[in-house]
């Protein structure tokens, strides 16, 4: 996962005011209707920029609004910032936030609102798919496994086509996992290691093979970083990644930098995709604007590349069609949805997508955590001691004030982020719900909550330390060497 914080802000660019437009749909072209809703969301960000009245707001609004629904009408897509109609045709989503509100793109995740981010509304403009209960019925019942933790409790809770990667799996053919990390910097805290806990049970789960990317150069190309330091920052992590259990014999694990220049079917595909995606696109979904380095606006192909099992001719034999399940938290979907964008269009299958909600910082749900704020987050080099003193120090409570208004009214465990700490690692069902039950009903304190966590985490992470001890650098190296894995193509 990417850190919050970034100096990226893409859809803020304040625009001239336009005319007051006219209604209906009438016989606009789309190309006039574009232009007419493009210049619109202008007119509402520049209202709301330099706060006008709430009235004149609302009105924009509902115009926008309206002019989005003639627009799906007459063309029959839903409108895409930066991306005009004629170019849009196989792509259904929906570029940068509008509108007020949360804002979630790879560079910044912010919301005003103390439960988090709305991921209801996140599925509607994504367009991606709410991840049921019957889904997570049937990924048991396919594999067989009781559904993991994340699962059941909805932080992995949106999707792209994982019903198809079940057909597959129930036809006895096999798929493959790909995730990633930007490594910009040594420190990796814990809401980096969501997506790797989950996807080591996808995979022995599923029993399949993983690619797991780490984009220094998107992180040089981003931060004041030298190439040396992202490069270093890479083989660092990666000894937190493997030391999360990932099989040696089922794991390829790459750096850009490393590969990118090894592998010419990889870069192949960097290009195939560069071709089919034109800076319009890439502005609509990315923000991207004239000052931008080429660097930024080439490297989304880069993150789309490993989507594509041709990308590893060593592992798959140069087989083409191996369908990809793709985890990650939902700031990654934009380059994903450029990615399924561009899939059929190049002759290959559209990656799959498990989403995960975002690990909340010890202040509270409004953001991700950063690296770089050593007390929003636990770190994984963290100490017993130094958990124990930021979860009683800095985790946001949903207590109430004193013992007498608690034991009264209770605690809000919605907005509590000890609460959200213990449903992302108590294992224990019943547990969680009691502990939840209590401490809404007054009868667990908030001190006592935070040592359940407090208890919970120690172990964790010492462990954590433990298993990274033993993991060499000639370890590192061979996750990281070309090779074939354990299964045949
Ligand atoms: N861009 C991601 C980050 O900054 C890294 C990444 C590359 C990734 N490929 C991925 C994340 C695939 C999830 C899935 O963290």
């Amino acid at each position: 996962m990417t850190d919050t914080g970034a100096t990226y802000t893409c859809v803020l660019t304040k625009l001239k005011m336009t005319d007051c437009l006219g209604d209906g749909a009438g016989d606009m072209t789309p190309m006039d209707l574009y232009e007419k809703l493009t210049s619109q969301g202008d007119t509402v960000r520049t209202l709301k920029t330099e706060k006008a009245a709430k009235a004149d707001i609302d009105a924009a609004v509902q115009l926008l609004l309206k002019l989005k629904v003639d627009y799906k009408q007459v063309t029959g897509q839903d409108y895409k910032t930066g991306c005009p109609p004629s170019e849009c045709a196989v792509s259904q989503d929906n570029g940068p936030a509008a509108d007020g509100e949360d804002m979630v793109d790879p560079w910044n995740v912010s919301t005003t609102n103390a439960k988090g981010v709305d991921y209801d509304k996140l599925i509607v403009r994504f367009g991606s798919s709410k991840i049921d209960q019957e889904l997570v019925d049937r990924i048991e019942r396919v594999s067989g496994q009781k559904a993991h933790r994340f699962l059941r409790r909805g932080i992995f809770f949106s999707h792209r086509d994982m019903h198809q990667v079940l057909d597959t799996y129930e036809k006895n053919k096999s798929f493959y996992l790909y995730t990633g990390r930007g490594p910009s910097s040594d420190a990796l805290h814990m809401g980096h290691l969501i997506p790797f806990i989950f996807t080591k049970w996808l995979q022995d789960t599923f029993d399949i093979p993983l690619v797991i990317q780490l984009t220094d150069d998107e992180k040089y190309l981003w931060k004041d970083l030298s190439l040396e330091d992202c490069h270093r920052y890479t083989m660092e992590n990666a000894k937190d990644i493997i030391a999360c259990g990932f099989d040696i014999n089922k794991t390829f694990i790459f750096s850009d930098l490393d590969y990118m220049g090894a592998s010419p079917d990889f870069y192949r595909n960097v290009v195939k995709v560069q071709k089919h995606v034109t800076f319009n696109q890439v502005k609509g979904i990315f923000g991207f604007g004239d000052s931008d380095c080429i660097g930024k606006i080439a490297f989304p192909a880069i993150q789309a590349a490993p989507s594509f099992s041709s990308s590893f001719p060593q592992i798959f034999k140069g087989r083409k069609d191996v369908q990809c399940l793709i985890p990650c938290a939902i700031d990654q979907d934009p380059y994903f949805r450029m990615t399924r964008d561009v899939a059929p269009r190049i002759g290959y299958p559209k990656p799959a997508l498990l989403h995960s909600t975002f690990f909340p910082a010890l202040q509270g749900a409004q953001t991700k955590m950063s690296a770089s704020d050593a007390n929003s987050s636990i770190f994984l080099t963290d100490t017993p001691k130094q958990i124990k003193n930021k979860v009683n120090k800095h985790a946001f409570s949903g207590g109430k004030d004193t013992v007498e208004e608690h034991r009264k009214y209770g605690g809000n465990p919605d907005v509590d982020v000890s609460f959200m700490y213990l449903t992302f690692f108590l294992e224990d069902d019943e547990q969680l719900e009691k502990i939840r039950q209590d401490y809404a009903s007054g009868a667990l304190l908030t001190g006592e909550l935070k040592k359940r966590l407090i208890e919970t985490l120690q172990p964790m992470i010492t462990s954590h330390q433990e298993r990274r001890k033993q993991v060499t650098e000639e370890t590192v190296k061979q996750f990281m060497t070309p090779r074939p894995l354990n299964y045949s193509f």
